[in-house]
């Protein structure tokens, strides 16, 4: 009896946490970009650089160099499979995931936005 009501605990706890989890994220964070919208990097890529100031580490001293004026070329085609966001480093290393921590967290429609750049075609 015991070790059931442990067990209900342990699976209650886990529902529980894994709701929050799913509950924590933002309600406009689901944008739907339409499937045959080009997206380039001037108009949709660079602002979320910017936005983070990533370049104040980024600043050339450091790749990829995210200055506005180099950051295309320096993605492109070194960090970036055009086509194939999961492949692309860019993609791979942006902060919140295998990034240093640098206590920046892109929200769900940067990421959106960024993989979806990348798989239609890494346009300038
Ligand atoms: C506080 C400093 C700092 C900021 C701000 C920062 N980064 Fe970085 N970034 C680093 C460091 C340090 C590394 C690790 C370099 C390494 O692994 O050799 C790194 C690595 C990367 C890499 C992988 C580079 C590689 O060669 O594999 C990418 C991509 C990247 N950062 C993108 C970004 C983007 C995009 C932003 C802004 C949203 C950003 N970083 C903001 C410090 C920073």
């Amino acid at each position: 009896m015991k070790k059931n009501a442990l067990l209900i605990l342990a699976v209650s706890l886990l529902l529980f946490s894994n709701s929050c989890y799913y509950d924590s994220l933002p309600p406009e964070d689901d944008i739907e970009i339409p499937p045959d919208a080009t997206i380039s990097f001037e108009e949709a890529v660079l602002p979320i650089i910017a936005k983070y100031n990533c370049a104040g580490c980024h600043d050339g001293s450091l790749d990829p160099d995210l200055r506005a004026a180099n950051a295309y070329d320096a993605l492109v085609p070194d960090y970036v499979v055009s086509g194939n966001a999961a492949a692309s480093v860019f993609f791979q290393r942006l902060p919140g995931k295998n990034h240093p921590p640098v206590g920046i967290s892109l929200s769900n429609n940067e990421i959106t936005t960024i993989e979806e750049w990348i798989n239609r075609g890494a346009l300038e």
